[in-house]
């Protein structure tokens, strides 16, 4: 815990120096800070709030100004970067001022819980993942008393759900995202494979197999399959998709029964673990999405596991794998078990904003048709949420995977947010940092998943059961 308390103030520090750096000109790059949460010292994560864009007109009477914590660095701040510009321009009486936030999701939640536990003012508006309506719902406005309720009525129902929280939307849905396996369509043919893996077991024998040849041709650089394993959020995501596609249920059940200890779950981690320094590059325990997206990118793996933002990046000018890739629902155990982890990202207004009426005009505005349709056909490739744009013609001529695969966005698997909320944030830590254990070889499968029962237990006081 004090470890946790002091990489936390870390970020807070760093973060309070960039907000105080920003308010005359452009900030000073801070120095490298702690920035892992609990159980993380081998997770690669930047330091969060290092970079400001667009710096907004100086205070001026009668002038807004709105500080937003935006996407670490990366096609997604380039795009966020561009429409701050593009806000700015049209907006005089309300100038935004964006801010680069943490990549990792674990270590973005620990600077919001900072700021809030602060009730600080320095943050207007920032982005909330799909899991953290239930965490945060008590820092954030009510969207429907700043008139959502008619730009909500195109999104998918489901994820508008997901953000009303007693009654109260506490996010604007943004974009959707779900996991997704990549294949090289090139390589599978080159080694007769007709199509992509529907079970683990193929993923891994083609895997094996492409690796072997394309080793054999003299690329010592090439894996089987890159995925992300270091200990964050992302880690969560992944095993839950082996975990939920092999019959080993949620970790924890809509109607909050601790579902974790069971066999299909112990065996799953197993699994994941042989790949390491097979199929997998060692240093896979470190990977977050974009250390696994530039061996891929690289051209130097067979499949990845990752999100649909990787789809354009990949088709970019730069990429050694454009035209010869394509993306599908991931394996099961059986054919027909594949899981795709739900995520995603919305809006939210801080509570202790100075001025959320104007947090709020901005939040619809990012949350538009218009924007979305914009941030779908950017390179970083974002899944909307609005239902509308799934019948876009230029959606559907630029970017054919997002209504291809839409089936598999809207079966995707929740992680068990609602029902452990608001104590999701700390019930995902118990998951992934004993995950993170039998991924290093510190611990069986079997025991992971007791040993994550029980702390889950001590969390959350819910009933074990069945999956
Ligand atoms: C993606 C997902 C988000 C998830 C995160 C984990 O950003 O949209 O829901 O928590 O990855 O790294």
């Amino acid at each position: 815990m004090k470890r946790r308390y002091l990489a936390m103030m870390g970020l807070l520090i760093i973060f309070a120096m960039v907000l105080a750096a920003c308010g005359g000109g452009p900030a000073t790059p801070a120095p490298a800070a702690p920035a892992q949460p609990a159980a993380q010292e081998a997770t690669p994560t930047t330091a969060p709030a290092q970079q400001e864009a667009a710096p907004a007109a100086p205070a001026a009477e009668g002038v807004i100004n709105l500080t937003w914590v935006g996407p670490g660095p990366g096609a997604e701040f380039e795009l966020r970067k561009e429409q701050v510009e593009r806000w700015n321009a049209a907006n005089p009486d309300i100038q935004v001022r964006l801010i680069e936030g943490p990549v990792s999701a674990t270590d973005r939640i620990g600077l919001y819980l900072q700021a809030f536990q602060a009730q600080s003012t320095d943050i207007d508006i920032m982005q909330i993942d799909v899991i953290w309506p239930g965490d945060l719902a008590e820092h954030l406005i009510d969207f429907y008393e700043y008139g959502a309720a008619e730009a909500v009525a195109g999104d998918f129902p489901a994820i508008v759900e997901n953000n009303t929280v007693d009654g109260r939307l506490v996010g604007l849905p943004w974009f959707t995202d779900g996991g997704l396996l990549y294949y090289r369509t090139d390589l599978l043919e080159k080694y007769g494979f007709d199509g992509p893996p529907a079970t683990w077991d193929e993923l891994e024998q083609m895997a094996q197999t492409i690796q072997d040849g394309e080793r054999a041709e003299g690329n010592q650089d090439f894996w089987g399959f890159v995925w992300q394993g270091a200990p964050y959020e992302g880690l969560t995501c992944d095993a839950l998709e082996w975990i939920y596609s092999s019959g080993g249920g949620t970790i924890v059940s809509h109607d909050k029964v601790i579902t974790i200890n069971n066999d299909a779950a112990a065996a799953a981690l197993d699994r994941a673990y042989g790949w390491i320094g097979k199929i997998s590059p060692p240093g896979v325990t470190s990977f977050m999405e974009e250390e696994s997206r530039r061996v891929w990118h690289g051209g130097n793996a067979a499949f990845m596991r990752n999100w649909p933002y990787a789809y354009g990046l990949s088709e970019g000018a730069d990429s050694a794998v454009a035209g010869k890739f394509d993306a599908t629902a991931l394996p099961g155990a059986e054919p027909g078990m594949s899981a795709a982890t739900l995520g995603g990202w919305q809006v939210g207004v801080s509570k202790y904003s100075r001025n959320p009426e104007a947090a709020a005009k901005l939040a619809l505005w990012l949350t538009s048709v218009e924007e979305q349709k914009a941030q779908a056909l950017a390179p970083s490739s974002l899944i909307p949420t609005k239902v509308e744009l799934y019948s876009d013609p230029d959606i559907a001529a630029q970017r054919p995977f997002m209504p291809k695969l839409l089936p598999v966005f809207t079966s995707a698997v929740a992680r068990p947010s609602t029902a452990t909320a608001p104590q999701y944030n700390e019930t995902s830590n118990v998951f992934f940092s004993n995950v993170f254990e039998v991924l290093t070889g510190r611990m069986s499968g079997a025991d992971a998943v007791a040993t994550i029962e029980l702390d889950l237990q001590d969390l959350l006081g819910f009933e074990v059961g069945a999956p």
